[in-house]
């Protein structure tokens, strides 16, 4: 820990998401694979998401989401001292999509890693960034959700390929004295592997061989059931330890996987759906990405306002689930 003062609160202070330009709507899956536009609404409440193209990476959108919070900061990257990036499809094995990122955007010198945690990654990311700040260790850092998902979908199997999307957040954290991040909760459970996982890695199953096996297997159904369950203790655990209720909570930020899901969050809460933020019909689940993109969209586009209190959820493969409840 650094000598000094150390302040009390991890506080947002720019917030900036970055998605592919190609959108693909439920009618242009539905000439990949039986599914029909209906079917994808009513089940997931996607519509359309967007595809990263040839060439372009993870680490080019977490760059341009950064790059966006940093100006809505108006912090320079200089001034950053820590980055961290929840990612499950990072740019290469190593370096980190973390150092990658801090090199394009000239913040070399400071400390940058990556984060998997599946779909929590960024609110993990934000947590430990929270940790870092609390602590003295971190006075700027700089947290990015981003994803490339698309990568490793099974483009024959319509249970899962209908369901993704890729896309970035990010929002810039200041040490304050005013709130701030008032407390986050990170949980995992490797026993839920086999519900939801991609059976390749570096170690496992790995050749040089084009399509050498990388895809997401998934039991939807069961993943449903253990989400909402788990989100559902989660939110409860959340409200306890910041010592708050539920009507103080102004807007959901929730993981967007699936509306269901969602809906079965807020209903948990006492919260109507005008006071959550739903992004999920335009991004599909982003993983990573999900949780920032949603928290910029909300406040660009004046949903969210400063003052108000924030509750920030996700839940992924590992099973991983985390939450983040802050005044914005
Ligand atoms: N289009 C049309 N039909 C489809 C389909 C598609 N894209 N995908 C599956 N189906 C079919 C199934 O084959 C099944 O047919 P059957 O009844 O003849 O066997 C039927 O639709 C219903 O499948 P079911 O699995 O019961 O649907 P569901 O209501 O559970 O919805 C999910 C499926 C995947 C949308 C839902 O379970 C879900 O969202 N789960 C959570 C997934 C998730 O969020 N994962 C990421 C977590 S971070």
């Amino acid at each position: 820990m650094t000598r000094g003062t150390v302040l009390k609160y991890a506080r947002i202070i720019g917030t900036g998401s970055a998605l592919p330009d190609k959108v693909v709507t439920n009618a242009d899956l539905e000439k990949i694979v039986e599914t029909t536009d209906e079917w994808i609404r009513t089940r997931t409440g996607i519509s359309e998401r967007h595809y990263a193209a040839d060439g372009e990476t993870t680490g080019d959108l977490a760059f341009l989401a950064a790059q966006r919070a940093l100006e809505a900061a108006g912090v320079k990257a200089s001034e950053i001292d820590l980055i961290i990036i929840g990612t499950t499809t990072p740019d290469l094995i190593f370096p980190s999509t973390a150092c990658l990122v801090q090199h394009r955007l000239g913040a070399n010198g400071c400390a940058a890693f990556d984060v998997n945690a599946a779909c929590s990654g960024f609110v993990y990311a934000l947590g430990i960034a929270n940790a870092f700040v609390r602590s003295g260790q971190s006075k700027k850092a700089l947290v990015i959700g981003a994803e490339t998902l698309t990568r490793m979908v099974d483009w024959t199997e319509r249970e899962t390929c209908v369901l993704f999307g890729d896309g970035a957040g990010a929002v810039v954290l200041e040490a304050s004295d005013e709130p701030g991040i008032f407390t986050t909760r990170m949980r995992a459970d490797g026993g839920f592997k086999h519900l939801l996982f991609n059976p390749v890695g570096v170690s496992v199953g790995f050749t040089n061989a084009p399509n050498h096996g990388v895809k997401i297997n998934m039991l939807g159904r069961e993943v449903f059931k253990v989400a909402v369950k788990t989100l559902d203790s989660l939110v409860g655990e959340t409200l306890a330890d910041a010592g708050m209720k539920e009507d103080e909570i102004d807007w959901l930020i929730p993981h967007q996987a699936n509306l269901r899901i969602i809906e079965a969050t807020a209903k948990r809460l006492n919260m109507s759906m005008d006071r959550v933020i739903v992004t999920v019909d335009k991004h599909a689940n982003t993983s990573s990405g999900s949780v920032p993109l949603a928290l910029d969209y909300a406040v660009r586009s004046g949903k969210v306002k400063r003052g108000q209190n924030l509750l920030l959820e996700a839940f992924g493969g590992g099973f991983t689930w985390a939450s983040a409840l802050l005044r914005y």
